[in-house]
């Protein structure tokens, strides 16, 4: 193929070949051939329509932009690598096809605004992903969760024991941040739902287009509201990388959970063995890889967040050739979330809970403590006395290595005169301080009583299907 010439290169002298390899985005946007496409045949439609162009001239660019659609989709779409990127690219190859016709499609547009369309219309999918990502998620979690809502176990504050829970809580506890997480996908989505094109380099064209219209055809809810913000504004692809990072944050910490918990130090659960690795030297070994791999790509996706704010940060309006590096981020986060998911998804699936264990770590540090405590305070002792009456009961039966319910009455007279006085009977702490009473008397909104959690459950699930119909 002849060496393309660049859109700009009329009456000027050729670039320095290796100026031209660092400017060239053309490796990474690539990305953006069907999304450019797209916007073009657009574009081309609204300059028939508005008589900038010939309809004719338009009707016959639409087609040749829809012809090069099937052709990209199929795979089939050669590429030019000379070309300095994918709009360049994109108007060569209609002209080459078209002529005159191929030459006129750029009539109004600026390789800014067309970016920066480009980008949105690549976002929505981006968006998307992470959001059905997430559902999918929260769908396995609410599975395994609504077979464990009495599956005890401790909770845990300053990872030391703190009190009863279960284990279908504890995972609940990951959904309600992961709706949040979708919720900021979903509103940064909202917000990036502008339409760009036709504010040109800067500052507008003078010709006449229909801004509307274009916005209309290609799915945005308006054009964008000032045309300088339009080529300048970054900010979808921030609020994807912020939404993701905080996504990831807390994916992180449920992997640093599943590793803790099928560690054999906690022993909670087992991870299916088509999801961990063994190693290449201790034959006796199963490692947990999909959790360590996922917590560690979050690193990457908050290194492309403090990319994009750095990119941005010292940037005077409105586009500057920096803005360029904003797609390496954006896909990276894209394919690290993409990767992930189906991932995380099939480890969620295969977990297997080892209740006994689970249950048995109860057994010992005293998770119950509180609800003694609770107990005296519901008989009217001020909360305070309750703690220091409990704290010493802990100590008497620490040192004789006891549960708190296996202390006898002259144990409790030693602890505190308060137990006697509140009419605590030893008789019947067995029963208020078992771990399931425990926290099935939390039935509290937000608790951790079986029923709570179920009906918690029944919400989750419905939300995951209305969001998956919208
Ligand atoms: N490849 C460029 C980018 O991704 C396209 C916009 C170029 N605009 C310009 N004025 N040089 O940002």
């Amino acid at each position: 193929m002849e060496k393309a010439g660049k859109l700009w290169e009329v009456g000027t002298g050729a670039l320095n070949p290796k100026v031209e390899a660092f400017l060239s985005s053309l490796a990474v946007d690539k990305r953006f051939m069907e999304v450019d496409l797209e916007g073009s045949a657009a574009h081309a439609s609204m300059l028939g329509k508005t008589g900038i162009i010939k309809s004719d001239m338009a009707r016959s660019l639409v087609d040749a932009i829809l012809e090069m659609l099937e052709e990209a989709r199929a795979g089939k779409l050669e590429v030019d690598d000379g070309c300095e990127d994918i709009h360049s690219f994109v108007e060569q190859e209609l002209t080459r096809r078209l002529g005159a016709a191929g030459r006129a499609v750029h009539s109004g547009r600026s390789r800014n605004d067309q970016v920066a369309l480009d980008m949105r219309l690549y976002l929505r999918k981006a968006f998307s992903d992470a959001q059905h990502g997430i559902l999918t998620i929260m769908d396995s979690l609410c599975n395994l969760a609504a077979k464990h809502t009495e599956s005890m176990m401790p909770s845990y504050t300053h990872l030391r024991r703190a009190q009863p829970s279960t284990l279908a809580f504890h995972l609940l506890a990951w959904c309600a941040a992961l709706e949040r997480d979708y919720g900021r996908f979903k509103d940064a989505s909202i917000r990036a739902n502008e339409c760009p094109l036709g504010s040109a380099a800067v500052a507008g064209s003078g010709l006449p287009l229909d801004r509307e219209a274009v916005a209309l055809s290609l799915g945005f809810a308006r054009p964008s509201r000032n045309d300088m913000d339009a080529t300048a504004d970054r900010d979808a692809c921030t609020e994807y990388a912020a939404a993701a990072s905080i996504f990831m944050m807390h994916l992180s910490r449920y992997c640093e959970e599943l590793i803790l918990w099928s560690s054999s130090e906690f022993g909670f659960i087992e991870i299916a063995d088509d999801c961990s690795t063994g190693s290449s030297i201790m034959p006796q070994k199963r490692n947990p890889d999909v959790a360590e791999l996922a917590r560690g790509k979050s690193g990457r996706v908050f290194g492309a967040l403090m990319e994009l704010l750095t990119i941005q940060k010292g940037l005077p309006l409105a586009y500057n050739r920096d803005l360029q590096a904003d797609k390496e981020a954006v896909f990276g986060i894209h394919d690290s979330l993409n990767s992930l998911f189906p991932a995380f998804v099939a480890l969620i699936n295969g977990l297997k809970p080892k209740t006994a264990n689970m249950a048995k770590a109860l057994d010992t540090g005293f998770a119950e403590a509180t609800d003694l405590a609770d107990l005296l305070t519901s008989k009217g002792l001020p909360f305070r006395d309750s703690y220091a009456a409990v704290k010493k009961a802990v100590a008497i039966a620490d040192s004789k290595k006891l549960r708190l319910k296996e202390l006898d009455n002259a144990d409790l007279a030693e602890a505190s005169p308060f137990f006697k006085e509140f009419g605590i009977d030893a008789a019947k702490l067995g029963y208020w301080l078992e771990p399931l009473a425990c926290v099935s008397r939390r039935k509290h909104v937000g608790g951790p009583a079986p029923e709570r959690v179920k009906e918690e459950i029944d919400r989750l699930k419905a939300f995951v299907k209305a969001c998956r119909m919208e």
